[in-house]
């Protein structure tokens, strides 16, 4: 999607209501997965932030760390890219912990395979992977969601902590942009 696009309608796709449901249902997915065993709980900036914030409060696991990661792809264009960066790796050692990443999208997936073979390389118990929204359709790198939120097979979506062109972030729910 082009950066000097005009938006004629942010139109809502999933409400506020909806996602705080979902998320719920997810943190009951995860928490009766792990339990109380070591867990490693990574957002991956920016996008994720809203996301993981209520996905982690939701959670039970009392052996939960947190961390944060930041992820680059080159350029400033929304459109999926194979050439990954990591900006910020996390701090906390994940050996022996299981790891759970926590993405906003995961579209054609060249991110998050960059990611998970980072973490690979660790040592980790396990490494799985939630998205808030799974673009399966479009997926191009082998990479499975374990836990997603929502599936869509198109649109360009923005809100609750996504953008586009780093704007929209703060929409309560996740809207489609429907372009002029
Ligand atoms: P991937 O590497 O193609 O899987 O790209 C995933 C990244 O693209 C996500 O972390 C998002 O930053 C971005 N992205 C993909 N689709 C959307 C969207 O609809 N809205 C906002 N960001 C998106
Ligand atoms: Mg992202």
């Amino acid at each position: 999607m082009a950066e000097d696009m005009r938006v004629k309608e942010l139109k809502t796709v999933f409400s506020p209501e909806q996602i705080a449901m979902r998320v719920r249902e997810l943190a009951a997915e995860i928490d009766s997965l792990y339990g109380q065993e070591p867990l490693v709980a990574v957002c991956v900036l920016k996008g994720a932030f809203i996301f993981f914030s209520d996905l982690a409060r939701s959670l039970h696991n009392q052996n939960m760390e947190l961390d944060f990661i930041r992820l680059s792809s080159y350029g400033m264009s929304s459109s999926s890219s194979r050439h990954v960066i990591l900006n910020k790796d996390v701090e906390v050692d994940i050996r022996g912990k299981h790891v759970l990443s926590v993405e906003d999208v995961v579209d054609s997936g060249y991110s998050m395979r960059f990611l998970l073979d980072r973490f690979a390389a660790r040592q980790a118990r396990s490494l799985r992977l939630a998205a808030l929204v799974d673009k399966h359709e479009r997926r191009q790198a082998d990479v499975t969601v374990d836990f997603a939120g929502f599936r869509l097979n198109k649109g360009f979506i923005v809100g609750y902590g996504l953008d586009y062109a780093e704007r929209y972030r703060t929409l309560p729910g996740i809207c489609e942009i429907i372009p002029e």
